[in-house]
């Protein structure tokens, strides 16, 4: 059965059993209990209480990111209009954020804007808000999912395009993943395109582990949430309160994880099956990667883009890069 179900990005189209259960989520949650060490794919946190909490975490005073980015688009308009020009195309990867798209779409002049969201119902109520904020912009939504090469609508496929990825999304995948992504997101954009995106740059190690391990406690009830959405969806009987956030920062691995550990030995079930936690055992939540000026370039480059413009945040926590779609050639 087929239904639709509430995520970050508002209501997906989700593949349910009988019995209502998410199947994709359970079967994430099996396997990734059942290995060692224990880890769960980020992607499980944004059920509709997820997505609120980090909706609050962006307004955190230790989150800078959000805060970091939108001050980057807000201050460098005229450079992006300089470079990108007027008349193009630009492709969201994602909903779209009701501060950071405006800001780019005022910039440009941009001839239409494509958000691309796999969640149809919050994907277009965000398209209709940026319709009425932009009265002659068409805008064409898409419900797709952007991680494959997206077949774009008739109207702008002449004309030339701008990806748009803010938000540092990117640092959540592990490296393969991202760099298969920036295909992909090559081949949907096609010739001549251009790329906006978002990093998070590596910094003092104990503002990362503030942001993401705030003294509110907002983001450690984000992380316990995927505990409580597996007991609530998942007839999981994992004793939450046997259970503490931890934000680790991975030096050779350039990445904050999220953890949740074990403060006493546990055992629960979860749809019918069996398991256990070791006192501090944790199961691993999620990866959110951080990069150098180097890092990020290598990352573009091998996904097929070549760096052409970078911006920071005057406090140079955080950049957004502009590339260009790379000619494929060969050696030298
Ligand atoms: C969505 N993503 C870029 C956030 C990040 O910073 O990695 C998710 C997040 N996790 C904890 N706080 C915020």
């Amino acid at each position: 059965m087929t239904s639709t179900k509430g995520t970050r990005h508002g209501l997906a189209l989700v593949d349910l059993d009988e019995q209502g259960v998410d199947r994709a989520f359970r079967a994430d949650v099996l396997a990734g209990l059942r290995q060692s060490p224990k880890a769960i794919p980020a992607r499980w946190f944004y059920d509709e209480r997820g997505s609120q909490l980090f909706e609050d975490i962006t307004r955190l005073p230790e989150y800078y990111p959000t805060r970091a980015e939108t001050e980057i688009l807000g201050a460098r308009g005229a450079e992006f209009a300089a470079l990108v020009g007027p008349g193009r195309a630009v492709v969201e990867f994602g909903s779209g954020s009701s501060v950071k798209t405006p800001l780019l779409l005022q910039a440009i002049a941009p001839a239409a804007y494509v958000p691309l969201d796999i969640s149809g119902d919050f994907l277009r109520a965000s398209a209709a808000a940026l319709a009425a904020k932009f009265p002659g912009l068409p805008v064409h939504p898409v419900e797709a999912d952007f991680m494959r090469r997206v077949a774009l609508p008739a109207e702008v496929e002449s004309m030339p395009k701008l990806g748009f990825f803010p938000g540092s999304t990117i640092g959540n995948m592990v490296p393969p993943t991202a760099v298969d992504l920036l295909r992909e997101m090559r081949a949907t954009l096609g010739e001549g395109a251009q790329l906006l995106i978002g990093f998070d740059l590596v910094k003092d190690t104990d503002m990362l582990l503030a942001a993401y391990d705030d003294a509110a406690g907002v983001t450690a009830a984000f992380n316990l949430n995927l505990a409580e959405r597996i007991n609530r969806e998942l007839g999981g009987t994992i004793p939450v309160d046997a259970l503490r956030h931890e934000a680790q920062w991975n030096d050779p691995l350039a990445r904050i994880e999220m953890h949740l550990v074990a403060t006493r030995a546990i055992t629960f079930e979860v749809a019918g099956q069996r398991f256990s936690l070791a006192e501090g055992e944790t199961i691993h939540t999620e990866n959110s990667h951080k990069f150098t000026r180097r890092s990020l370039s290598l990352m573009l480059l091998a996904g097929g883009w070549t760096p052409a413009q970078r911006w920071t945040d005057a406090e140079g926590r955080f950049a957004v890069v502009l590339a260009d779609a790379t000619l494929p050639r060969s050696a030298p």
